[in-house]
Order: structure tokens, then sequence, then C-alpha cells
């Protein structure tokens, strides 16, 4: 069981944020990354179609062996993923945005969140966010749009470029002295959002923390791998994968891609 890969998924290319971190912390797992591009962005759907969807990917990681998964996605963890560990008996890891480290370490006492739809009427971010609203201002942003066109490869676009800056320069009038990415696709936009925020602003990435949190759970049910695995890590993509190849090109241990229907 312990040679057996971690499955990822996400609805698009995002999570790949979160695989890298994986990897580099987790060197002798191998993965399987599932990117469900056909049906982003989820973060418009309602939370019956997101959890439909996140049931779809767990079954073909599940089918492919993996031992235990992780949803690479904050809007399928936010909306989907009592329902998985309800369902399912392996470990399932998720993301949100982390709100608490931003609220515990802002001096203005206030904090931005930019994240999908999904994600932000959620009932979990919703329960998460009150507990920190009585000390901290938390200003929450819809990215609508920004998942778009990251998955048709326009990162460095003026489109782009123009829809985060209406999203963050109001943040700036708030005084935020972090910013929560609260949407596993947006750490490819750091050098953009720098551009328009500053140095100053603080930028927090869970993609990290994930990891971490892998590493403990695959030990607490023994199923960390001790050996350096051979296979090389599988992606699988509903659509074209030209725009996955080029985010992996940094990328230095071995992996397939391949077209998949599912
Ligand atoms: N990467 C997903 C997330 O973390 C994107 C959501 C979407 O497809 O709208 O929320």
């Amino acid at each position: 069981m312990n040679n057996q890969p971690i499955g990822l998924f996400d609805s698009g290319i995002g999570g790949t944020s979160i695989w890298k971190e994986i990897i580099k912390l987790l060197p002798n797992e191998q993965t399987i990354y599932l990117a469900d591009s056909k049906n982003a962005p989820y973060g418009k759907k309602s939370k019956d179609e997101i959890i439909a969807l996140c049931v779809k990917n767990t079954e073909l990681l599940i089918s492919k062996g993996c031992k235990l998964i992780v949803v690479a996605c904050n809007t399928a963890t936010t909306n989907a993923i009592a329902y998985l560990r309800e369902n399912y008996d392996i470990p399932f890891i998720g993301i949100e945005p982390a709100i608490k480290p931003a609220a515990l370490y802002s001096e203005t006492g206030a904090v931005g969140i930019l994240a999908t739809k999904g994600t932000l009427t959620s009932a979990l971010f919703e329960k998460t966010a009150n507990e920190y609203r009585q000390k901290i201002t938390v200003i929450e942003q819809d990215g609508e749009g920004l998942v778009s066109l990251i998955e048709k490869g326009k990162i460095n676009s003026l489109e782009l470029e123009n829809l985060l800056t209406k999203y963050l320069k109001p943040m700036l009038n708030f005084n935020v002295d972090h910013l929560v990415l609260g949407c596993t696709h947006y750490p490819y936009l750091i050098p953009q959002i720098k551009k328009i925020i500053g140095n100053k602003i603080q930028i927090i990435d869970s993609g990290e923390a994930v990891a971490k949190q892998t590493k403990a759970i695959l030990i607490k049910n023994h199923l960390f791998c001790n050996e350096k695995h051979i296979n090389p890590h599988q992606f699988y993509i509903n659509i074209d994968k030209s725009v996955l190849e080029k985010m992996l090109v940094d990328v230095s241990v071995s992996f397939t891609i391949e077209e998949l229907a599912f």
C-alpha cells in the first residue's frame, strides 16, 4: 500500500502549484494528478454540481490505486470534502483560504482574501471567516474570470492584469497588510499581484502547509513511502494538454501527461 500513488485533483491546472510543493517535500512518493479543465471553473457551479465532479475525480483516482487524495482546489474542498470523507475510506487532504495566519500576524487589522465565488459562499469558509470577523476586517473579493484566463494560458495578458487591478486596488484603501490567495490557480499570478500591491503586503499561499499536512497524514496512517518511486508522475487532462505542459516546463522530475476523457 505504501508504494501506491498519492492522487490529486483540481478543476484544472492550478492545483499543480500544490503538486509542486508535494513532490518537493515528499520525493519518494509517486503521484497521479487529474486536471478537470473541461469543467473549469468550478467556482461558478452549485454545491451539488461541485460534489458530483469531485466524486467523478475521486473514483477515477481510486480506480488507479491511489492511497490518499489531495483535493488541490479550495472550491472543491470547501464544498465537497465533508461529503468525500463521509463516503470514501481513504484519507483526504484539502485546502482552504488561510485566514488564520493572516489574522494572527496582521498589524493593520485588515486582511484581503481573493478566492472564487464558490469558496467565498461556502458554509465552511463562512464559518472560518466568522471566527475572525470580530477581531479583524476581512475584505473578500471574488476573482471571477481569473481561473478561465489561466486555463487558457493567458497569465501575462493585459486582460488578466486589468482584472487583477480591478480586484486588488480597492483592498489597498482598507489598508490590508496580508493577501490570502484562496485559489490554487492564483500562486501563478504572484508576480502580477506584486506589481499591483507592492512588496509590503504579505501574500499568503497555503501550498507548503498542504504538503506538510499530507506528510503528517501519510505517517499517521502508515502510508508513507520509504523507498524512492520508480514510475514517473502521471498527469491526466480532459482537454488539450498544451497549457498544462507549459506550467510544468520548470519541473525536473520525470512525468507523463495524457489526454483522457473523464
Ligand atoms: N483551483 C481552484 C480553487 O482553488 C479553482 C476553482 C475554479 O475552478 O473556479 O478554487
